[in-house]
């Protein structure tokens, strides 16, 4: 049997580079080799989105993105996490084998709690919610009520799939051989991808550059890249802008050669970074915006796609939840 390969992303806003080359282009390029289940985090994003015409309108956006740079729908079941709810049921048993520490442990946690020290606040409790508290135990339910092999993300996500390792054994360790053990996928050059801002791209700190942007807004966030004040002819280190990380993504092995010697022989400035980068996405981009366009015209047709995974996901969620609800107690359970 083919191996399985599961990943998610949360509908928090709007599709950046970084998910592009960190999660999207990666997971992509596993479907020829692997049974593959995509789907968009929707419940997770309720821990921090409370309009819910931003909810859909944001789910809406994931899904876009997914198809306009090139997910097949022959190859991948593509889904919306709240339509296979059975995920929920497998979260609260999940739970119940989920040491508190753990998630005192999770790093999306731990850097509310940091930041509340940081500025002299007593505690979070008024402010984390029990949803994202238990953030990584609805992501370990997603992975595993898929029986995922292997679950591509960028290296912020690591930790998580970590954690849907440590319930899984604990939970075979208690219960029996029952659910598969997954393991992390992360493309090392695309790891972390840094932002306008020098820090880690991401929806939350507002430094990203976003994926389907028109040229002159392209080209403007391009602009703002934060660079250090190396001048123009002496060598630079290419690692240090997310401007080259992402260039090496897109360009050849032999254009990315070309502008590496150049930027550390002090024959490229910092602006020539910019404008090459801008040139290979802008072109780049063309047909997913236009792809990307066409399908945020017609929600329906987005609604239709994610319904119709969700009919393809349920059927294989509902066996693996058989053998848990069999294996935990639940001799009643008939399907
Ligand atoms: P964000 O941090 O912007 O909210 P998400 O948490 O929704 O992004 O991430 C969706 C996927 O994209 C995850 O697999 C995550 O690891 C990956 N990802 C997000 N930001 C980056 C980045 N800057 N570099 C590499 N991968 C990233
Ligand atoms: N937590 C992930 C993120 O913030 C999204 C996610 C939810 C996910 N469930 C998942 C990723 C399962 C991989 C597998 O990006």
């Amino acid at each position: 049997m083919r191996k399985r390969a599961l990943t998610g992303i949360k509908p928090t806003g709007t599709p950046h580079v970084g998910n592009y080359v960190g999660a999207i282009r990666p997971a992509l390029a596993l479907t020829s080799k692997y049974d593959a289940y995509y789907f968009i985090a929707d419940y997770h994003a309720l821990t921090t989105v409370t309009d819910p015409v931003e909810l859909t309108q944001l789910t809406y956006e994931v899904a876009a993105a997914w198809l306009a740079m090139g997910l097949d729908l022959n190859e991948v079941t593509l889904y919306r996490q709240s339509d296979v709810p059975e995920v929920f049921e497998l979260s609260w048993i999940l739970g119940c084998v989920a040491p508190k520490g753990l998630m005192n442990r999770a790093h999306a946690y731990k850097a509310i709690v940091a930041e509340a020290e940081r500025q002299g606040r007593r505690g979070v409790d008024a402010t984390v919610n029990m949803g994202l508290y238990g953030y990584p135990v609805l992501m370990a339910a997603d992975i595993i009520l898929m029986s995922s092999d292997v679950v591509p993300v960028g290296q912020d996500q690591a930790q998580h799939v970590e954690i849907a390792r440590d319930l899984a054994e604990k939970f075979n360790f208690i219960f029996g051989d029952v659910l598969t053990v997954p393991q992390v996928s992360i493309r090392p050059t695309a790891a972390t991808i840094l932002g306008r801002d020098g820090r880690k791209m991401s929806k939350s700190f507002g430094n990203v550059l976003p994926l389907f942007a028109e040229s002159d807004e392209l080209l403007a966030t391009i602009r703002r890249f934060k660079t250090d004040s190396t001048a123009p002819d002496e060598p630079k280190e290419p690692e240090s802008t997310g401007l080259f990380q992402i260039y090496r993504e897109i360009a050849s092995p032999g254009e990315t050669e070309k502008v590496k010697d150049a930027l550390e022989g002090g024959r490229m400035s910092w602006m020539g970074l910019k404008d090459v980068t801008f040139e290979l996405l802008d072109h780049f981009l063309v047909e997913p915006r236009q792809r990307y366009r066409d399908l945020m015209s017609d929600p329906g047709q987005i609604r239709r796609i994610l319904l119709e995974g969700a009919e393809k996901a349920r059927p294989e969620a509902v066996d693996l939840l058989a053998r848990v609800r069999t294996s935990i107690g639940r001799e009643d359970y008939e399907r």
